[in-house]
């Protein structure tokens, strides 16, 4: 496959650099869902929910950025692209966090897509790049599916749902810089 006019890089080996373009749109876009996400609960009245939503955006926002250092230091120039729509309208708790979990599915798949990409064209330092989001994906998929779970036993007691996620956030405030 030949080179684009932004791959300069004499490191990246074909299809990696699309790849790892096209995953800058994607957290990008996981970090948008997820302040709609955000908004949802700010606007039912639920504070700690919306701050965990908050914070996961962040984090996606640092993941893209992490997509975004890599394509520079192995010389290439990143390519940004415009973001897909996102959802805004949800039904009900649950079905805002069952939007969560499945764009974390899609993520974990995308990160598979690359990973199996880098692996067919021996690109190990890419493929190397690539466990962290790795193990990442395990744990924000864990992460989510638990708290799914947790509403949907709260049913309409979604009060406990809060401290809950305001005793996770107490147990782990890195999580709000990760
Ligand atoms: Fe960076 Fe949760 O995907």
């Amino acid at each position: 496959m030949a080179k684009t006019a932004h791959d300069p890089s004499m490191i990246l080996k074909p299809g990696c650099y699309d790849g790892l373009n096209q995953q800058i749109v994607n957290e990008m876009h996981a970090s948008l869902q997820y302040n709609a996400i955000a908004s949802y609960f700010d606007s039912e009245g639920l504070p700690a929910l919306a701050g965990h939503f908050n914070r996961q955006a962040d984090e996606e926002r640092t993941h893209a950025l992490k997509f975004v250092k890599y394509l520079h230091d192995a010389g290439a120039r990143p390519l940004f692209k415009s973001i897909p729509d996102v959802r805004n309208d949800f039904k009900s708790a649950s079905d805002a966090v069952q939007c969560a979990l499945e764009g974390e599915l899609k993520v974990t798949s995308q990160i598979n897509d690359l990973v199996g990409t880098a692996s067919k064209q021996n690109d190990y330092m890419t493929h190397t790049f690539l466990q962290w989001f790795v193990t990442e994906q395990l744990e924000e998929v864990s992460t989510v599916s638990t708290l799914l779970q947790i509403i949907k036993h709260a049913g309409p007691s979604l009060l406990l749902v809060e401290d809950h996620v305001r005793r996770m956030a107490a147990a782990a405030p890195e999580e709000a810089d990760a």
